[in-house]
């Protein structure tokens, strides 16, 4: 079985958030099951692309409304990603720095849509003048989402139009949406069925997508039902696709995340020396930071989003802070504006007991994991979340909000065999009381000693999540 996934992001390649760490280590897991898996990226002027070698195995032009642009299609040499990369080489769209905004500025690219339509027209010139044609094409989040669209509807790609395509939904707040009018720089398509990419009179990348494909799956079961009731405007869309849908929860790439191998880490431990090794990092945690290891220490790993929660964190800590409990706060995250002040402010007042890095750092998010005693993700909003399960590899004890992929990821230590622990409104209070659980827990260190053994020893791996993408591809290939 023949399978390509087109993303925006892969690890180590480019990655922003989560999809990127997905799509750069299920396909691996995809390959140990004999699935015939590549991965196809834009090539950005990043510094992994210029410190790489590519190879060129297809060149073309394309039409993109009344002009034609150059593109090459690259493979990666030496596949030493473990699996084998392409990227689309497209002069003057993608030899940037940033993918979705410029790192310098923070802001967006004005030629999104010219950027990643070029981008997915590229992709179906080629697939559609393959010789060892693909059984199934895997699209990820809005970026891709034209591909199924296109290929159904336009005339240029008669010699795959029955492909199969699945569309996975890693976050459906973001929906790539652009005047409708954009729709006529793509190849030429039956015109009749224009309303598969409208969403309220606008284009709308990923209601196309959802709309075309054959397969929908999200990265978690609880998201998928969350979405019907809550995307931003496209709940009925979801409603409607029910029957195509599947939630096929993300799994972790285990040989990267191994705190017995992890480089990153200072010290290594496995699940015989847990007491020692974590003591050990969180001293080195602790010194990097100045703050005292006989505290218990929770961290925040993520983007500065709304979605995320993280303003709900400000004010969470001051209070304890302000008390002086003895208790140590780790962030590691860039984003919203506001939110660097506040935490810079909290960096200042509070030396000793708080620190923030406003920074994307994935060092040190290793390290964070491995030394940090609770890992707090108030999220909104949480397709699957791949931060809870990082940490209970390395023995952290998550603090989550029960929703989307956390709900489905952590049980509350209330509960029959519980291991995490878990609030589900989303407001200050209960926040606070979350966190005060987990410290009422860290003073039980025989119960601290069980929960870290337990939380090291469940499968977070794609190993039950591969078959599932499997056994879903081998379903459509028999339609
Ligand atoms: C997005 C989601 C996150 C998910 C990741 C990978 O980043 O916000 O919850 O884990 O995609 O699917």
């Amino acid at each position: 079985m023949k399978v390509i996934h087109f993303s925006a992001e892969c690890y180590p390649v480019a990655k922003v958030g989560g999809l990127a760490d997905v799509v750069g280590s299920l396909p691996k897991y995809l390959l140990e099951q004999d699935v015939d898996v590549s991965v196809v990226m834009p090539k950005y002027g990043n510094e992994w692309i210029r410190n790489h070698a590519f190879e060129t195995v297809f060149e073309d032009t394309a039409p993109l409304g009344d002009w034609k642009f150059e593109f090459r299609i690259q493979r990666q040499k030496g596949d030493i990603l473990g699996f084998p990369l392409y990227v689309v080489d497209i002069p003057k769209r993608f030899d940037r720095p940033g993918i979705y905004a410029d790192p310098h500025t923070g802001s967006g690219y004005t030629d999104d849509f010219e950027r990643f339509a070029s981008f997915q027209i590229a992709i179906l010139e080629w697939v559609n003048r393959m010789k060892d044609k693909p059984d199934v094409l895997h699209c990820h989040d809005h970026h891709t989402g034209l591909i199924p669209f296109m290929l159904t509807q336009s005339y240029r790609y008669q010699d795959i139009k029955h492909t199969p395509t699945v569309l996975t939904v890693h976050n459906g707040e973001y929906h790539g949406v652009f005047d409708r009018d954009n729709v006529y720089q793509l190849p030429e398509f039956d015109n009749q069925h224009i309303g598969l990419v409208d969403w309220d009179g606008k284009l709308n990348c990923l209601a196309a997508g959802l709309k075309s494909c054959w397969q929908i799956t999200t990265v978690s079961e609880s998201y998928m039902d969350e979405l019907a009731h809550n995307s931003s405007g496209l709940e009925w869309l979801f409603r409607n696709e029910k029957q195509k849908s599947q939630g096929i929860i993300n799994g972790i790439d285990t040989n990267v995340w191994d705190p017995q191998t992890d480089p990153m880490v200072a010290h290594h431990f496995g699940k015989e020396n847990i007491p020692s090794g974590k003591q050990k990092n969180k001293e080195v945690l602790c010194e990097e930071f100045g703050l005292n290891p006989a505290h218990p220490t929770i961290s925040y790993i993520g983007r500065l989003a709304y979605e995320k929660g993280a303003d709900l964190l400000p004010d969470l800590f001051r209070e304890y802070l302000k008390n002086s409990q003895p208790v140590n706060f780790i962030v590691l995250g860039t984003g919203d504006r506001q939110l660097h002040h506040e935490f810079l402010a909290l960096n200042k007042n509070f030396v000793g007991y708080f620190d923030a890095t406003l920074d994307f750092n994935e060092p040190l998010a290793h390290q964070i994991y491995a030394g940090s005693d609770f890992m707090l993700m108030p999220s909104r909003v949480e397709p699957c979340g791949l931060n809870q399960m990082y940490s209970m590899r390395y023995g952290t004890v998550p603090i989550v909000r029960k929703i989307g992929g956390l709900k489905d990821t952590v049980i509350d230590i209330g509960e029959p065999n519980g291991y995490g622990i878990t609030f589900y409104d989303f407001l200050h209070e209960a926040a606070r009381k979350a966190v005060q659980r987990a410290l009422d827990l860290y003073r039980d260190q025989k119960a601290m000693k069980s929960i870290r053994r337990r939380i090291m020893s469940l499968d977070f791996s794609w190993n039950a999540s591969a078959k599932e993408y499997i056994k879903m591809y081998n379903k459509l290939i028999e339609k």
